[in-house]
């Protein structure tokens, strides 16, 4: 498995050119793009990056990938991500490594946003994989209460016995709701509810989505 993410998100590095302001995606898939991208820097590749998390943020300082801001930039030509669920019409669940707020305010402000996956991260319709909601810490069993009137069951995501909290400093609700029929109805309706940060359903973000497959072929959707 992990030599599946590591070929399709190094080819996915492989596409960055010269010159390019790079998003840098969070989780196990894309720790193999930012390697790759910063191998590419060591050989005189000039790019900068805007990391989704911390955690990408000190991949990106121990592979020697120049960071910028959003200060100093207001679009970035490409970002690379994982993902926990691909629909065919390319709507994603992120945020099972609780970065999605980050990750969803760094895709939104890419001019291309590729999205590299394996093979078991394909499905027919988004939900199988519990949707993780970010929440603010004021109020947070009300906005459970009022999530879960949207009709699903959620659960705090939980870290050595705590709330896990995020590089906000928020909490995470992860939401079964089941097989979602519409992604985007369903994503304006959780982040309408007050005490929601935002939501791990991105719809109609993904402009292509490569499929790193058990064969060694990679699918690009
Ligand atoms: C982090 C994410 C990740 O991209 C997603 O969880 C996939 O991670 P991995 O590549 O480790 O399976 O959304 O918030």
């Amino acid at each position: 498995m992990e030599e599946i993410k590591r070929r399709v998100a190094e080819a996915a590095a492989e596409q960055v050119k010269d010159g390019m302001t790079v998003g840098l995606g969070t989780g196990s898939t894309a720790y193999w793009a930012i390697r790759k991208l910063g191998e590419r820097v060591k050989e005189g590749l000039n790019v900068k990056a805007i990391a989704t998390s911390s955690r990408s943020e000190s991949l990106a300082v121990e592979f020697g990938i120049p960071l910028v801001t959003f200060a100093e930039t207001d679009v970035l030509d490409v970002t690379i991500d994982g993902a926990d669920e691909v629909d065919p019409a390319l709507n994603l669940i992120k945020g099972g490594g609780g970065a999605l707020l980050r990750e969803k305010i760094v895709a939104a402000a890419s001019r291309r946003f590729v999205v590299v996956v394996d093979d078991t991260k394909r499905v027919d319709r988004l939900g199988a994989f519990p949707l993780p909601v970010e929440v603010v810490t004021f109020g947070a069993e009300a906005t459970k209460r009022a999530l879960e009137s949207l009709g699903c069951a959620s659960r705090f995501r939980m870290a050595d016995k705590c709330e896990y909290v995020t590089d906000n400093g928020n909490f995470i609700l992860d939401c079964d709701f089941g097989l979602i029929r519409e992604p985007e109805p369903l994503a304006q309706a959780i982040n309408a509810i007050p005490g929601v940060v935002d939501n791990g359903l991105f719809a109609n973000m993904a402009h292509v989505v490569m499929v790193g497959c058990g064969d060694g072929s990679i699918v690009v959707m």
